[in-house]
């Protein structure tokens, strides 16, 4: 990872309010969920188990769990998924929130192995997160009937701000060539918010 974008969590500062960019960018809070994902979310099966890639403070984690969702929530940090968790003393990653069903797991997904080689899920949730080498993973990783619910940043956004690394920022198409033969498409969109940001997004379900 070069110093421009010494680490990604640069994609965790918003450099204007966040937006709401499906409702025509009025500003949402930082805590609230896509609304791409609130929205293809009903595709993931009733009491499915879902899978928030780099989740971060959680937004989604907590979101699809207060729906009813199951949840495995990874990222290389998770200290503000703690209130997910266990009390202090009690380190199986599980919640004994009987409201929400929350793993969480900590996991480097650039330098450690993949964290779920048995696994598959009935959704995997990814926003404002690329590391290109992990997409077919991701796609292999989504159950039959279940959903790949995928937003971030796309080519064209380092002029409004970061991330500008490349290497974070998705080629035109690249989401759909990600999921070709192996994913049908429901929605996809290549757009420029009125934030302004750039992004690239995508819902796209496997066959049962
Ligand atoms: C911009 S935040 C997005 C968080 C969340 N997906 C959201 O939209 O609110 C990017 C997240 O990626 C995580 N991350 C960055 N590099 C990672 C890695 N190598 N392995 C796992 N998680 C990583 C960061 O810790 C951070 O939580």
């Amino acid at each position: 990872m070069n110093d421009e974008v010494a680490s990604i969590a640069d994609q965790d500062t918003p450099t204007a309010a966040p937006v709401d960019a499906t409702s025509g960018g009025r500003p949402t809070s930082p805590d609230a969920a896509l609304p791409w994902v609130v929205r293809f979310a009903p595709l993931v099966p009733e009491r499915g188990v879902v899978l928030d890639v780099a989740a971060g403070g959680g937004r989604h984690t907590r979101w699809l769990a207060a729906q009813g969702w199951r949840v495995v929530a990874v990222d290389r940090d998770t200290s503000a998924l703690l209130d997910l968790v266990d009390p202090p003393g009690v380190h199986d990653g599980r919640t004994t929130d009987a409201a929400a069903d929350v793993e969480v797991v900590e996991a480097d997904l650039e330098e450690g192995p993949w964290p779920f080689p048995d696994r598959r899920f009935d959704g995997i949730m990814v926003t404002n997160y690329l590391h290109r080498p992990l997409l077919p993973t991701l796609v292999a990783s989504v159950a039959p009937g279940g959903v790949l619910i995928y937003q971030t940043y796309a080519r064209g956004h380092e002029r409004y701000g970061r991330p500008t690394n490349p290497d974070w920022l998705l080629r035109p198409g690249e989401l759909l060539e990600a999921v070709r033969g192996r994913l049908r498409v429901v929605a996809y969109e290549d757009l420029t918010t009125d934030q302004p940001a750039r992004v690239q997004r995508i819902a796209a379900v496997a066959e049962e």
